[in-house]
């Protein structure tokens, strides 16, 4: 299987560099192809995997070069296609666009690269496959789940921020309205004595609790008004959600990870009323730490923007993404907030 991940890792990657040099020298500049920030692309590592596959039936089943040929059209082409539509349903993005050429299909496919495709595609058999065969043996198995672990960790959160992105993406009146709700259900929360406390407890490299918290609200708000759930909960919750005052890298109890939610929901509950949505949102945002899963939607969202939100800081991908500059441009945690 490693090896599956290391392949995936190392096409993604070797086919950025391919796009970068054929898109820039035609540019007269500097291109970054695709839809993430970083230098892969996954249509490429996909591809590369795919057209493995494919190679070893055909040379199993000692087929001929029209059956090769057509194999290839429909592999290459057919993913070419897939990815096109996906990026710009999902991302609402057209990374490539053939419509100038000649017997395109809405711009995502055309003729003329489908042969390019169906050439590349034999040199990647005779020309690229027997020699990476070769050098995949060199490895040995703890070099390559390193390499391909760090690429695919850095994949999957540039991957995660580029969707977030396109997800919030809205228009300056809902920006305006979603600010208002948020500071509505905030302010009350955050002018708690306890709560404000949180400024003292730095919390993920460089940022204090609070503004972890508030972090945290605010995208979760964000998400579950998307989806059209209970707002106000999520903010109260994920407010509430780390209420614990020690720095949990140098002190408190054993296991904290698996322990926190529970000291977090007593001080909450000393604070201020808790729903029964908001009493699950601190409960279970350690899930699936903790193995019983989130009863209600908001907590689950909770639950996963917190996990996004810890591993973004541990993998600093986009420096752009400041405090007080969310995507949105909504009421987020501020710059001086952020340290201590
Ligand atoms: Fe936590
Ligand atoms: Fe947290």
């Amino acid at each position: 299987m490693i090896d599956y991940f290391f392949t995936f890792s190392c096409f993604a990657i070797l086919g950025w560099l391919l796009e970068v040099a054929y898109r820039s020298s035609r540019a007269g500049r500097f291109v970054n192809p695709g839809l993430l920030k970083g230098p892969y692309l996954i249509l490429y590592g996909t591809g590369a995997l795919v057209l493995m596959g494919a190679t070893a039936l055909l040379q199993t089943a000692d087929a001929g070069f029209a059956v090769k040929t057509l194999v290839y059209f429909v592999a290459t082409t057919g993913l070419e296609l897939l990815s096109g539509v996906i990026a710009q349903r999902l991302f609402h993005a057209h990374l490539w666009d053939y419509s100038d050429e000649r017997f395109h299909y809405k711009g995502h496919i055309c003729l003329k690269f489908s042969l390019y495709w169906i050439a590349l595609a034999f040199a990647f058999e005779y020309l690229v496959v027997p020699p990476y065969r070769v050098l995949l043996g060199q490895f040995v198995p703890v070099v390559k789940s390193a390499f391909a672990g760090v690429v695919l960790s850095f994949m999957l959160v540039d991957l995660l921020m580029t969707a977030v992105r396109t997800f919030f993406r809205i228009t300056q009146e809902e920006s305006a309205l979603a600010d208002a709700e948020f500071r509505k259900a905030a302010t009350p929360v955050l002018a708690l004595p306890d709560v404000a406390r949180l400024s003292q407890y730095p919390h993920h490299r460089g940022k204090t609790r609070l503004y972890h918290v508030k972090e945290v609200a605010h995208l979760s708000f964000l998400l579950g008004r998307r989806l059209s759930l209970d707002g106000e909960a999520i903010i109260r919750g994920a407010l509430l959600h780390d209420l614990f005052f020690y720095d949990w890298l140098r002190e408190g109890p054993r296991l904290h990870g698996f322990r926190h939610h529970t000291i977090a929901l007593n001080n909450a509950r000393r604070i201020t009323r808790l729903s029964q949505i908001e009493e699950d949102i601190i409960k279970k945002h350690m899930w699936p730490l903790t193995l019983v899963p989130p009863l209600y939607p908001e907590s689950l969202i909770v639950s996963l923007v917190d996990t996004y939100c810890t591993i973004r800081d541990y993998l600093p991908l986009d420096r752009q993404d400041k405090p007080g500059n969310t995507a949105d441009g909504c009421a987020g945690p501020t710059a001086e907030e952020k340290l201590i």
